[in-house]
């Protein structure tokens, strides 16, 4: 059974499907990320070999250490695609957590919830077939009445996780209402193992009270990254200093930018981190419907060229409003 990794700070990079792909988690890294995660993966079709998934599943060589994060229904598929995976990552994480109905519908993800048995069956299964840690990242509970972290933290950590990650959310909630940190906190008191606490990180601050309120280990974040993946950054010097400063959004995008062509990552991809970096930017509603009728990636970086031009020559909103 392998232990945790030390890792090098508390602020990890939530998977996000469709989000953390392997440029955006290299510069999560850059800025301070202590560990990162793919987004989750289909142990179906890691097993099937099909391409499309294999491409998500790059690991960028300065992403150390990573997590894959898999999801499935079925015990050996699951086992057989940890298996495919452990020699690149140094995680297999489990999502015992995703409240998508085409998901949950197959028996996975937050579907898990309502059968711990399977959840730790499934973690002996994967301990007794992989060589790396084994970790498990799940929901508060299936709905208010079923709120069943403890049991399943405590089930995961008998079976032999090296780790749990609890978003204080239930199946039911999806992303709405709030983040459950009182759970997050019950989860931490019962078991040995490191517990990661998820939901609703909007700044250094939030993140330092959670972390002292709650005891966890490490705190993971989504969708605060997606607008600012600085935010590691800000945190770890948060953290060791009490200041921390800002980075423009447009420079982390360029620096997104710089690595996504490394990687060779889809334009419609880079345009999607275009349109999140911009998110609440001064005329950022403008530039965005601009950046959303860009075609390829000469078009983005113009408009990006025009906004930045006027916005730091001062001429400012109005004359980026005009054609250029
Ligand atoms: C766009 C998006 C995609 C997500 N994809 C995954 C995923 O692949 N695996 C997973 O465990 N959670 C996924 N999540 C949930 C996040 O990892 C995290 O638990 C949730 O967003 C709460 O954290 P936050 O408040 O910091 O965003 C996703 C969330 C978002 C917003």
């Amino acid at each position: 059974m392998k232990k945790f990794p030390k890792l090098s700070g508390k602020a990890m990079l939530a998977p996000m499907a469709g989000v953390t792909d392997v440029a955006f988690r290299a510069l999560a890294k850059r800025y301070g990320a202590a560990l990162t995660y793919t987004e989750f993966v289909s142990s179906a079709a890691i097993v099937r070999g099909s391409e499309k998934t294999l491409g998500t599943v790059k690991r960028n060589p300065s992403e150390r250490p990573c997590a894959v994060q898999l999801f499935g229904n079925n015990k050996e598929e699951i086992v057989a695609a940890a298996r495919a995976l452990e020699m690149d990552f140094d995680i297999i994480d489990i999502n015992c957590g995703c409240p998508v109905h085409k998901v949950i519908k197959t028996g996975a993800g937050s579907a898990l919830l309502s059968n711990p048995r399977l959840i730790g069956e499934l973690v002996e299964e994967l301990i007794s077939a992989v060589n790396k840690p084994v970790t498990v990242k799940i929901r508060a509970g299936i709905d208010e009445k079923r709120i069943n972290a403890v049991e399943v933290a405590n089930i995961a950590e008998e079976a032999g996780a090296a780790a749990i990650t609890v978003h204080g959310r239930t199946q039911k909630q999806g992303y709405s209402g709030k983040a459950d940190w009182d759970i997050i906190k019950e989860v931490k008191e019962s078991v040995s193992i490191p517990v990661i606490g998820n939901g609703d990180i909007t700044s250094p601050e939030i993140f330092k009270a959670r972390l002292e309120e709650s005891g966890v280990d490490y705190i993971m974040m989504g969708r605060v990254a997606m607008k600012n993946p600085f935010i590691f950054r800000q945190i770890n010097d948060y953290l060791e200093t009490g200041f921390y400063t800002e980075k423009p959004p447009l420079e982390q995008f360029s620096e997104y930018l710089e690595i996504a062509e490394k990687c060779e990552i889809p334009f419609i991809q880079i345009k999607n981190h275009a349109m999140w970096l911009t998110k609440g930017i001064k005329g950022g509603r403008k530039l965005r419907e601009r950046v959303s009728t860009t075609k390829n990636l000469a078009e983005l970086e113009k408009i990006i060229g025009v906004y930045k031009l006027t916005t730091i020559k001062g001429t400012h909103i109005s004359s980026f409003e005009r054609p250029p």
